[in-house]
């Protein structure tokens, strides 16, 4: 198992025929310890679920070490992406006083300081006592409000920053913290501009790893893969990863709008109904083995944008979509878009947003928002406002398709979930 060692010796011409030099060694001095027998890192096969019981030593594993390589080298490609582009990276709050998606699923702040301050003194105010903030705090679910606070003063920003959701699902997607990528930028009114971005955006990080030596690592490895893995259902074989790859740098990804998606879900329902669990209705939204379905037979390859869902079912901040020329369609919906990718499903979701200050008001009554601390925000459209939108992808998802990582709690180092984060 891993030891590493210091050894000390000539660097000779070697005799042999197989390399050209030969490290004589002398002395071999053993660094550390490592109680070879009890370490729960064994060099044999162990599964997945073993491994996330030990977050602190799975880094060492040659898969796990080259994620962590894979992803960092990600991020750089992404960098230097926003940098050619004159996009700002901004560093947004982690501790917020709203829900920006309004989904309820917030962690709240507290503070021991508080209550050592409550036994020692009486508080003048009680609210100080129950809150360091005087009200209640919570940790991101996503930058995008303070992001479009910053696109108004510079007008193309991006941030990479840790996100929290506490939500219950129990999936190989969902995350209780992860990492998400957001940009915003000003002066569009076309929703077709954001998802250009998107899609240049991650066309252009793959395409530099793919010219760099980590693809060849990568493919290296999945072929080195064991027996076990390889027998899952869920594996993603070289193939198949090299699909993903080449979808992510082919252009024109296809753009469908959620009325369609509802249609095409329809006709393979009434062909194939045992297909789905669940029988897709314009009313209900997609779920995800139809975000599959979508991504597998529209995409073919390629990520599947689905655009202008149904204002009932994204937040308050969306702006409404541009009519049809024809004025045929649905026309309650907002100017929105997911992405989609097979397995995976949803990996970024962008909008317009409401930039008008009346609007965005209507909205907020309408969602059951207004008065949420959000008064600032709507002080944004009061004070100077122009047209500007943005999205958010999920990062450690990115990560799990590109590196065909079955499960997203096997790339993000010290993964949370409901009921675990243990170190
Ligand atoms: O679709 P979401 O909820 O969008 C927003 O939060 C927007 N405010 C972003 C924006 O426009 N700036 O989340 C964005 C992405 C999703 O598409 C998904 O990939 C990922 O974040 N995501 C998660 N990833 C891991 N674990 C979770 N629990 C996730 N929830 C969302
Ligand atoms: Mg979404």
């Amino acid at each position: 198992m891993q030891r590493a060692v210091k050894l000390t010796g000539d660097w000779r011409a070697s005799v042999g025929s197989k390399q050209s030099h030969e490290l004589q060694v002398s002395q071999a001095t053993a660094l550390g310890e490592n109680d070879a027998e009890g370490n729960p890192l064994q060099p044999k096969y162990q599964t997945p679920e073993h491994l996330r019981t030990i977050p602190h030593l799975r880094a060492r594993l040659p898969t796990n070490a080259l994620v962590l390589r894979l992803r960092s080298q990600l991020i750089a490609a992404l960098t230097n992406f926003f940098n050619q582009e004159d996009f700002v990276q901004t560093h947004t709050p982690i501790i917020t006083s709203s829900d920006c998606e309004g989904a309820g699923e917030v962690f709240t702040v507290s503070s021991n300081a508080a209550k050592v301050s409550e036994q020692k003194s009486r508080p003048e105010d009680e609210a100080q006592v129950e809150h360091f903030f005087r009200t209640p705090k919570y940790l991101t679910v996503s930058a995008q409000l303070h992001l479009e606070a910053l696109a108004q003063a510079v007008s193309k920003v991006w941030t990479l920053s840790p996100t929290f959701r506490a939500e219950l699902s129990d999936t190989s997607r969902h995350l209780s913290e992860f990492y998400m990528l957001e940009a915003e930028i000003c002066f569009v009114d076309d929703l077709s501009e954001v998802m250009d971005l998107v899609e240049n955006m991650l066309r252009s990080a793959v395409a530099t790893l793919q010219a760099s030596p980590i693809w060849v690592e990568l493919l290296k490895m999945k072929e080195a893969m064991p027996r076990e893995d390889v027998e899952d259902d869920r594996f993603v074989g070289v193939e198949a990863l090299q699909q993903r790859w080449g979808g992510m740098v082919a252009k024109d990804w296809p753009r469908i709008s959620y009325a369609d998606a509802i249609l095409i879900l329809g006709d393979a329902y009434s062909k194939e109904p045992a297909r789905f669990a669940f029988e897709p209705f314009y009313a209900d939204g997609l779920q995800a083995e139809h975000e599959r379905y979508l991504a597998t037979t529209v995409g073919q390859g390629k990520p599947v944008f689905v655009t202008d869902y149904p204002t009932m079912q994204k937040p308050f901040y969306m702006a409404p979509s541009v009519p049809a020329a024809d004025g045929k369609g649905p026309t309650d919906t907002v100017a929105c878009f997911d992405l989609l990718v097979p397995d995976l499903c949803e990996l970024v979701g962008g909008s317009l947003r409401e930039h008008r200050s009346q609007e965005l008001i209507a909205a907020m009554q309408l969602k059951g928002v207004a008065g949420h601390n959000l008064g600032w925000y709507q002080d944004l459209r009061k004070y100077g406002s122009v047209p500007h939108g943005g999205f958010g992808l999920g990062f450690d998802r990115l990560l799990c398709y590109l590196t065909g990582v079955g499960n997203v709690r096997d790339v993000v180092a010290f993964p949370r979930w409901h009921r675990k984060c243990d170190c």
